[in-house]
């Protein structure tokens, strides 16, 4: 019997999770004959793994499908397309999309994506769409095979999933259910086997990553702080990343492993959204601006070296001139590395849609552009004031120009060298010379320059 080689494409929208679930779907599908493919023109399957934070980021989702409608419609009954949309939309919005967008044939959540193969199945034989956003109660993580093939120099690992928080703004509590955490045995596996398969680098993801309270290999609860220590033992891992924190669950064993497990990099995403309390209250994240301030001075005496990157909203409702200054007072007093900004979003189901005091977008505008201005500039001075520093690079692969290598620095910043050695994989000492944009060049310390 032969197996038929399908093409599976997969574009993916939002957040890191979501890169991760899109290479596991990819996972599912590889034993029912689906390869990746780069394009959809060729595809017998497109997913669609959809963000559902931003008003934005869910329109593009439409207008995406609405191409592939008509490539669906161009495709002879000999080579049907299917259509699948997966992620945060999908759990979302759920019938209400199949109905705008009738041209779906798959509808699934992401805590379902580990039936997949199923619901292909069912769609070809029986045509009609198929819809699974249940939050199921059997562990989608039990059902998932391990990746196949070379990993990158880098690599996601989910550990914990789903948001308690509720806060005023954000749907994740909803598109993502509530807070759960892997076993640390079964993550310890899956980081040693990306480890085999190249992995030196490993990201810990989860929408609240620092809320991680999985069981540990000795029966007692760990906490993140104990699974990076447990992770930095494995041969090859050679650094340790995770995202995103919430400055409520930073606790004192996660900063006390930022000053004794040299594998946790010293750069910690951990998002504020605002310098003003009342703002902070009004979107319920529990602390004031006074405790992120303290936090993160406990961070940098941890570990000197520690940069941070936060991501803020503008245009909360309520928000006022007073408020905005004072994000942009934190700002200039804490010091980012790199900040991502965005202008708040009404979504539906959550408790600021409907609040009082909402910004006029003009305004959200002006406060955007500004906040911008600011992030940017402390972002170009950070990266100008590592020239001249020596950072460990862990070198990803090479470059575009002929025997050029390009690696990160702890901080994420792109680093180029020449070599004639192969880097893939390698942690190397690099004097940094010269600031180009966003990446820096440099030499082997040691090697004359
Ligand atoms: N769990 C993370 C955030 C996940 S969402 C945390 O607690 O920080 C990623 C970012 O999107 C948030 O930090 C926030 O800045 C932004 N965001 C979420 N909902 C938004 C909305 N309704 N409008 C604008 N930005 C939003
Ligand atoms: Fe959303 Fe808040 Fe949960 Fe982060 S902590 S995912 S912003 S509800
Ligand atoms: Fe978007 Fe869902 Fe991630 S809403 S940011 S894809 S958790």
């Amino acid at each position: 019997m032969t197996v038929l080689a399908k093409k599976l494409f997969i574009k993916t929208y939002g957040c890191q999770m979501n890169v991760y679930d899109s290479a596991k779907m990819a996972d599912v599908m590889a034993p029912l004959g689906y390869g990746i493919s780069q394009s959809p023109d060729d595809a017998d399957l497109i997913i669609l793994n959809t963000c559902h934070i931003r008003e934005h980021a869910a329109e593009k989702v439409y207008s995406e499908l609405g191409r592939y409608k008509i490539l669906k419609e161009s495709r002879s009954p000999d080579t049907p397309l299917l259509l699948a949309v997966a992620g945060c939309v999908a759990q979302a919005e759920g019938a209400e999309l199949t109905r705008r967008a009738p041209a779906v044939d798959i509808l699934v959540g992401p805590q379902s994506y580990h039936r997949l193969p199923e619901l292909v199945t069912r769609v070809t034989r029986q045509g009609g769409q198929a819809l699974e956003t249940d939050f199921p109660s059997d562990d989608k993580f039990d059902h998932l095979p391990s990746g196949e093939g070379k990993s990158g120099v880098t690599a996601f690992l989910t550990v914990q999933e789903g948001c308690d928080k509720f806060c005023t703004f954000c749907v994740v509590p909803f598109t993502r259910g509530a807070e759960t955490s892997r076993p640390a045995q079964a993550i310890l596996s899956e980081a040693r086997d990306l480890v085999a398969r190249g992995a030196r680098e490993v990201t810990l993801l989860g929408q609240n990553v620092n809320a991680y309270h999985g069981a540990g290999a000795d029966g007692t609860v760990w906490g993140l702080g104990r699974l990076a220590r447990a992770l930095a033992q494995i041969d090859g891992l050679s650094r340790i990343r995770y995202t995103t924190s919430h400055p409520r669950d930073m606790d004192d064993d996660l900063i006390a492993a930022h000053a004794d497990c040299p594998a946790l990099m010293p750069f910690v995403h951990l998002p504020v959204q605002s310098g003003s309390d009342g703002v902070l209250s009004a979107m319920n994240r529990r602390h004031t601006v006074d405790d992120y301030r303290r936090l993160v001075d406990r961070l940098r005496a941890a570990r000197a070296d520690l940069a941070l990157s936060s991501d803020f909203i503008v245009g909360f409702p309520g928000e006022q001139d007073a408020d905005f200054e004072a994000t942009l007072r934190l700002i200039e007093q804490t010091g980012f590395a790199a900040s991502f900004a965005f202008k708040y979003s009404r979504r539906p189901g959550t408790a600021a849609s409907t609040m009082r005091g909402q910004v006029p977008e003009d305004v959200k505008d002006a406060r955007l552009k500004a906040l911008l201005a600011l992030i940017n500039r402390q972002q170009a001075d950070f990266n100008a004031a590592q020239v001249g520093r020596v950072l460990p690079v862990l070198f990803e692969g090479p470059a575009r120009h002929k025997g050029q290598w390009v690696g990160r620095s702890p901080y994420l910043q792109p680093v180029h060298v020449m070599s004639d050695e192969n880097l893939g994989g390698m942690v190397r000492d690099v004097t940094l010379d010269e600031l180009n944009g966003f990446s820096l060049i440099g030499h082997f310390a040691g090697d004359l320059h």
